[in-house]
């Protein structure tokens, strides 16, 4: 049987966005059913129910919180899916935009697995943090985190823990920044 995956997500500068479209070409191209990658702006948490996975996105605002624009989403998901449970059975993943210019690094991302335990979901392996914008590295870094996240939903790979999250290391590893060239760009004064 072909799992069915949605990849939904929230995006206001497009880095969610990208993550969200380059799930969707790895898993489709893997042979998977996947519907999206579907805006959740303004839509009700029920899209979420009927599928084997689910991936969700949404980059961290604010201090370590969601983007005002998410927030009501969120609120369905605890109106509507957390009391019956709703998500029993779904196997998840979160995925989002940060950077470390700000105190709650990616932050969202384990309020998005938190929302999506209470909602009855499984969190199959740590979620995917990109830093600011997307590289080559960090496309094929993603590709992959997707294609990983799929064979968790079907069951050929043993679950990831999902905590502790993403550091600020493991997203250069994601981002191809060696740590020479991290702590190169720290004496400079870079940005990230
Ligand atoms: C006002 C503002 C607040 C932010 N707060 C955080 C934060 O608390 N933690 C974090 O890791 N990133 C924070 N960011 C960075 C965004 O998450 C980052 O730019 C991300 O790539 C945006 O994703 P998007 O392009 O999908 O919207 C903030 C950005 C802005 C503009």
């Amino acid at each position: 049987m072909k799992p069915r995956i949605l990849v939904a997500f929230a995006s206001v500068s497009g880095n969610t966005a990208e993550t969200a479209r380059l799930c969707v070409q790895a898993m489709q191209h893997a042979g998977a059913e996947v519907i999206g990658p579907k805006n959740v702006r303004g839509g009700n948490a029920s899209l979420l129910c009927g599928f084997h996975g689910v991936l969700l996105g949404a980059p961290t605002w604010g201090e370590g919180a969601h983007h005002p624009d998410f927030v009501p989403f969120d609120e369905s998901m605890l109106d509507q899916l957390v009391p019956g449970a709703l998500l029993a059975g779904t196997r998840a993943a979160a995925f989002g935009g940060c950077d470390r210019a700000y105190r709650h690094f990616g932050r969202a991302i384990e309020l998005l697995e938190d929302r999506l335990l209470q909602c009855g979901a499984q969190i199959v392996q740590r979620g995917l943090k990109i830093e600011l914008a997307h590289n080559q590295h960090s496309r094929a870094a993603t590709s992959q985190w997707a294609l990983d996240c799929l064979a968790r939903i079907t069951g050929e790979k043993s679950l990831q823990p999902y905590r502790p999250a993403m550091t600020t290391a493991d997203v250069d590893q994601v981002m191809g920044i060696s740590p020479q060239e991290r702590s190169r760009r720290d004496n400079a004064g870079l940005m990230p």
